[in-house]
């Protein structure tokens, strides 16, 4: 290592690293080859067209479904870890469309998550004093800001809160990274706007974002960098400014952008490449 190589400031510590990770479905390639890394305290997004490979990403690195290629975090590789072990070791998601237990406490639904941590693991904190379940539970909501929420049902709340309350329950018990799977579907710009703020407080205490999305507005709002993802390959990754103008991410997921005449942006619907998005 040269002399210039040590003077140079230390480079944010690389939370999720993937290398040449490739997910089949039967004939399908969803992922091909994806090489992406998010550092501690960075939001990066993950974009494309429906059926891009977006949530097969997502899946693939924290276990859920088979695929080749290496993924580590904090450099321990994790690719033939189970879901568990890789949960347990501070990775954890948010489902598409997960919903929340509406006849349980915001409290209690964060509680279901403190199990997939692991009982053994809980058990131990327990006993020794240090972490009981209610001081991870609080300790999960105040990182989105929701502490005085706990004793409240879902519906009691906004929905861009109960939004939270899901990236609430995947932070639970040290979540270092946390990949979010369309975390901001069916937010009004306003209540979007909100959303992206508080992912950027979660992202200053150190934690590593991964961000799906297809509001436009939020993701080049929030993100640090993003990839693009198009057929399972990603085709173009950068700093937003430069994704927008990239050609190649035009003509697969921009397309034409219906452009908000407010922020002169595309549209959260503007998508129009291959696969134009279809709300479920
Ligand atoms: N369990 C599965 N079995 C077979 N094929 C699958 C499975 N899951 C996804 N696929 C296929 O893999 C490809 C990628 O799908 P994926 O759900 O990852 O896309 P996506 O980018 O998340 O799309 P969206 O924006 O609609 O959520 C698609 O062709 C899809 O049909
Ligand atoms: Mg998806």
């Amino acid at each position: 290592m040269s002399e210039s190589t040590l003077a140079e400031p230390a480079a944010p510590t690389t939370l999720l690293e993937t290398g040449g990770l490739s997910v089949r479905y039967g004939g399908v390639s969803a992922n091909s080859d994806i090489d992406i890394s998010v550092a501690a305290g960075e939001i990066v997004g993950l974009i494309g067209p429906n059926g891009a490979g977006k949530t097969t990403f997502v899946d693939a690195v924290t276990g859920f479904t088979k695929s080749t290629g290496t993924v580590s975090l904090r450099g321990e590789r994790l690719d033939k870890a189970s879901p568990h072990r890789r949960r347990r070791a501070g990775m954890a998601r948010t489902w598409q469309a997960g919903e929340l237990f509406t006849d349980l406490t915001v409290a209690q639904n964060l509680a279901v998550a403190v199990q997939s941590v692991g009982l053994r693991a809980m058990l131990a904190d327990v006993v020794n004093g240090s972490r009981p379940p209610a001081d991870v539970i609080s300790a999960a909501l105040e990182l989105v800001g929701l502490d005085d929420a706990a004793d409240q049902l879902p519906g009691e709340l906004t929905l861009g809160h109960q939004k939270l309350v899901g990236v609430a329950r995947a932070l639970v018990g040290g979540t270092q990274l946390v990949l979010l799977d369309e975390p901001a579907a069916g937010l009004d710009t306003h209540e979007s706007r909100d959303f992206g703020i508080e992912l950027r407080r979660i992202a200053a205490t150190g934690i590593g974002i991964l961000l799906i999305d297809h509001d436009m507005s939020l993701v080049l709002d929030v993100c640090d960098r993003l990839y693009v993802l198009d057929f399972g390959r990603v085709i173009a990754s950068g700093p937003p400014a430069a994704i927008q103008d990239d050609p190649a991410v035009i003509s697969a997921y921009l397309g034409s952008p219906e452009v908000d005449p407010d922020t002169e942006r595309p549209t959260a619907d503007g998508p129009t490449g291959h696969a134009p998005k279809e709300t479920p």
